[in-house]
């Protein structure tokens, strides 16, 4: 453990309330907590149980170590107002949990001398004492300047996590990574469960549980060449029968089913396991619904005899 701070949280929202208590139970003392609306406080109330809540000022004068754990686009206004109002002081430790955002956010802190911090849990947070859990191996994405390397990383290890590095100018591409993966696989898997329901298939989410679970293990471990189904096959009939039936059964899916086709033709034919030709049936297929013309791509990369041979 570092050594035993003061802890005050801004605000005990979903990661806030988690943060700080995985921080409490590494033996840290959280002094503080921010947060005004009814979750808020039940969170604290659940997580935080005796921190008394205070306001956002107070809480940063009464901490050694500030989370600010307020939504991204709240952050800049937030320490711009603490730093104004003389609330940030130097050498205190000030961190936030934002993807998105690195070190730039905070520099209304480190002018005044506060050692600054983005530390963001790669997690999905419920704001329950369920995430206390994941926090186990959670990665954080950290950046900051190298004199804080050791103090973030004792941080995370605090909180039972692994430390990653992100560059400063890489935060935002670091995030759409993990949005891409984790937030649109939500929305993948609730439109795969609403077709299994519109086929009548009794239990939609048990029945794609083993089959999503291989195809994550499989996807993490060999990205493309994971890849199966009919795109990678070929199999032009059976992706025009799934269109048109989506078209007529599920037609509020259609525009991310087809979206994703194109992404997995592509990809098909750049990892070299889809002959050009064969993608380029495909593609005239999914050309119906719109999308990217891939023509030239096929053609550019397509060798003369695979062509004869489609
Ligand atoms: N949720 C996740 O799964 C997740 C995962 C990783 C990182 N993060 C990051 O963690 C940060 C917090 O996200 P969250 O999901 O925990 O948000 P959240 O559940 O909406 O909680 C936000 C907290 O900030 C407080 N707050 C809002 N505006 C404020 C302001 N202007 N001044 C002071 N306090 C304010 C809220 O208080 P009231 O309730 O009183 O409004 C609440 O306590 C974000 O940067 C987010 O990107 C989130």
């Amino acid at each position: 453990m570092s050594h035993r701070m003061r802890v005050g949280v801004v605000g005990a929202g979903r990661v806030g309330a988690v943060l700080a208590a995985g921080l409490r139970a590494a033996g840290h003392l959280v002094v503080a907590a921010a947060g005004e609306s009814d979750a808020s406080r039940r969170r604290a109330a659940e997580l935080l149980p005796g921190v008394p809540l205070r306001k956002p000022s107070d809480v940063a004068r009464e901490s050694e170590l500030l989370l600010l754990t307020v939504p991204d686009d709240m952050l800049p206004n937030v320490v711009k107002v603490l730093a104004d109002s003389g609330a940030l002081r130097a050498g205190q430790i000030v961190a936030h949990t934002s993807g998105r955002h690195g070190l730039a956010v905070l520099a209304p802190a480190a002018a005044v001398g506060a050692r600054v911090v983005a530390l963001h849990p790669a997690m999905t947070f419920t704001g329950t004492a369920v995430d206390l859990e994941r926090l186990q191996g959670c990665v954080f994405g950290l950046t900051a300047e190298t004199a804080e390397h050791g103090l973030a990383e004792a941080l995370v290890r605090d909180l039972g996590g692994r430390a990653t590095w992100v560059p400063e100018e890489m935060r935002t591409l670091y995030h759409a990574g993990l949005a891409h993966g984790a937030n649109h696989l939500v929305t993948l898997v609730s439109e795969a469960m609403g077709l299994l329901a519109a086929a009548g298939v009794d239990d939609p989410a048990g029945t794609l549980r083993p089959l999503l679970d291989a195809a994550l293990d499989n996807a993490l471990a060999h990205g493309d060449a994971a890849l199966t189904g009919p795109i990678v096959r070929g199999d032009v009939q059976t992706v025009a029968a799934h269109l048109d039936d989506i078209s007529v059964n599920a037609p509020d899916t259609l525009p991310s089913y087809v979206a994703m086709a194109w992404a997995t033709l592509d990809r098909s034919v750049t990892d070299g396991r889809l002959l050009p030709i064969r993608a380029q049936r495909i593609a005239d297929l999914l050309s119906v619904y719109g999308g990217p013309d891939l023509e030239a791509q096929f053609t550019r990369t397509s060798a003369p005899s695979e062509v004869e041979r489609g």
